[in-house]
């Protein structure tokens, strides 16, 4: 992004000039899908695309949020003493949102500011646009009124800003890897305890590619909620026989001796893929370190069939980018990725084959799902902060 684009669009919308810049990306799951809700570990990394923001503070207590993505919504204007939801504010409700906890938490914001947002990142594509943008702000408010907030309680705001000011329900995957991404590293994050390690994403030859769907999630928060309600369910069951708080306490082993005690085929096949998810993500880990790439890609393949057979959340338009992606050359390993049923699944390709990749996979998908799919050849980048003038590019 050219900073004098930013720049003169704040210019433009706020007539004077921007103070600082700063940048959160989108995010994209390696592997370890499903898990955040069930104590499990993930291991995504931050990407290169993302959410820009320019601000200048105020004197008087008025926030000025303008987004150069939603420019039919104009300069939307509230104060710090109206920090409440507001359907017509759309989107600003975010940004408000952050402003509301972060008060409620005791931090002291003595002035307004004005704030200009511009992304790059596709809306609905599951690449994490919302916790991205939460990101965005709390890192800037924390920096513009020197808050010493914490990175994991701008997390767990941000989490908290979705589930109970916005009524989504999700984990901490997507907040924790925008606040903690850094370059070239994905972090094998526990989500039980938020232990977490960054690990060296040292894809050789090989790229990140983003397959969109174009599909928007059609996962309402009813399914996710019902997949969440599922696993609760199923571990209940177990907990009256075996001590662990938590589905992915359990391993293989203890799984096969304790599955008659989970009393549907279905939630067995949850707790199935919370199982064998788990085990999953910490050897696709273990197999980067050794530099087993190979061993990097079956896995995932591995988690695309267990979220496809045991948790079905994949559906027709992801299950078709993957198993097109699966018959490419080059290909190291594909599978969906963040919430399902929509949304973008990522492929590990061959810098050499990208191009034919692309095409090849579009046409099957073309074909067979009727509309075009769009995709991102993605490097792996920060996590959310602040830029220099000179390297907003
Ligand atoms: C959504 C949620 C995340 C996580 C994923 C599935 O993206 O926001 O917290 O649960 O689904 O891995």
């Amino acid at each position: 992004m050219d900073y004098r684009a930013l720049a003169s669009d704040f210019q433009a919308s706020f007539s004077q000039g921007a103070d600082r810049y700063f940048f959160s990306p989108g995010r994209v799951n390696i592997i370890g899908e499903h898990m955040d809700y069930n104590g499990g570990h993930v291991f995504p990394c931050a990407i290169t695309y993302g959410i820009y923001g320019a601000v200048s503070k105020r004197n008087d207590r008025l926030i000025r949020l303008y987004s150069t993505n939603y420019s039919e919504q104009g300069i939307i204007e509230f104060t710090l003493d109206d920090l409440d939801y507001n359907h017509v504010h759309g989107w600003a409700n975010y940004p408000k949102g952050m402003l509301y906890f972060l008060k409620e938490n005791g931090y002291n914001i003595p002035h307004g500011f004005d704030l200009l947002i511009k992304g790059n990142i596709p809306n609905g594509a599951g690449l994490s646009s919302s916790a991205s943008l939460l990101m965005l702000i709390g890192e800037i408010i924390h920096k513009l009124f020197d808050l010493n907030v914490s990175r994991l309680d701008l997390v767990k705001m941000g989490r908290a800003v979705e589930n109970e000011f916005i009524g989504v329900s999700n984990g901490i995957i997507d907040h924790f890897i925008i606040a903690f991404g850094k370059m070239n590293h994905g972090i094998l994050l526990n989500c039980h305890t938020f232990n977490y390690d960054y690990v060296p994403l040292n894809l050789q030859h090989y790229k990140i590619v983003i397959m969109n769907s174009n599909k928007h999630h059609e996962w309402t928060e009813s399914k996710y909620n019902e997949r969440r309600d599922e696993c609760e369910h199923a571990l209940r069951h177990l907990q009256g026989a075996i001590n662990i708080l938590s589905l992915a306490d359990l391993n293989m082993v203890q799984f096969e001796n304790f599955k008659h005690l989970i009393p549907t085929k279905t939630l067995e096949k949850r707790a199935k893929h919370v199982v064998t998810e788990n085990e999953r993500a910490l050897n696709a880990v273990k197999e980067l370190k050794r530099g087993n790439l190979p061993a990097l890609g079956k896995l995932m393949n591995e988690s695309h069939l267990s979220l496809r057979n045991d948790y079905e959340v994949t559906g027709i338009e992801l299950d078709t980018l993957v198993e097109a992606a699966w018959q490419q050359p080059g290909v190291l390993g594909a599978r969906m990725n963040g919430t399902g049923l929509g949304g973008c699944a990522i492929a590990i390709v061959d810098e050499d084959e990208i191009d034919q990749f692309i095409e090849r996979v579009g046409e099957i998908f073309r074909k067979k799902i009727g509309y075009e799919a769009t995709f991102y050849v993605t490097a792996v980048g920060d996590g959310v902060k602040e830029l220099n003038v000179g390297s907003v590019h």
